[in-house]
């Protein structure tokens, strides 16, 4: 397997991650109790700035060379690029009203609900499209100069939650993620803490 498809595997990981931990906490909001607006605003902000920046913009250049090879694979090409577009802009307004809820902004509580779960949704059903279909085939038709020209589009960047310096911004998060999915250096001393 390619290296970058092993990368994107943890990285799916890394999201489902805090997908769930995103849904935990929404459902403490749809319980009525005062819901972590803090925690779930740095997911979906970190969401603006790893993966709609660097992961899913990778994927395209991927996908893009992969429908040289496969032409028959194009509608499932065009429905993921459609929703890498959409994701970004999902993530960009969610970040914003959470932002402003944590502000103290009075949000209408069914609507952030429902956008939240929407959110959710489009994601899963995203990163399991591209598992089921797309990372399979990556595997046996791209070569060596095809990922050159992933790596040339679009550089490699450090992801500032699970990557061996996490931002400052993303401190409560990462430790949050460690204690509940897992961290092989427990108490996350800094800077290099190493999530499972
Ligand atoms: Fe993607
Ligand atoms: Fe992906």
């Amino acid at each position: 397997m390619s290296e970058h498809i092993a990368r994107w595997h943890v990285e799916h990981a890394n999201y489902y991650k805090l997908l769930d931990l995103l849904e935990s906490l929404i459902e403490t909001f749809i319980r009525s109790e005062r819901p972590d607006y803090d925690l779930m605003s740095d997911i979906v902000y970190y969401m603006t700035q790893y993966p709609d920046r660097f992961h899913h913009p990778r994927e395209d250049v991927a996908f893009r060379r992969l429908l040289a090879r496969d032409p028959g694979i194009a509608p499932v090409i065009d429905e993921l690029a459609n929703q890498h577009r959409g994701i970004s802009a999902s993530s960009e307004a969610l970040s914003a009203d959470l932002r402003a809820a944590a502000e103290g902004a009075m949000m209408a509580r069914a609507t952030l609900q429902s956008d939240v779960r929407n959110y959710l949704a489009l994601l899963r059903y995203h990163m399991d499209v591209e598992e089921r279909e797309i990372f399979p085939r990556l595997a046996v038709l791209l070569d060596d100069e095809d990922w050159f020209l992933v790596d040339s589009a679009i550089h490699f960047a450090a992801d500032p939650i699970f990557d061996d310096v996490v931002q400052e911004r993303f401190k409560t998060l990462h430790h949050r993620i460690a204690r509940e999915a897992g961290c092989r250096c427990k108490d996350a001393p800094e800077p290099a803490c190493h999530l499972d």
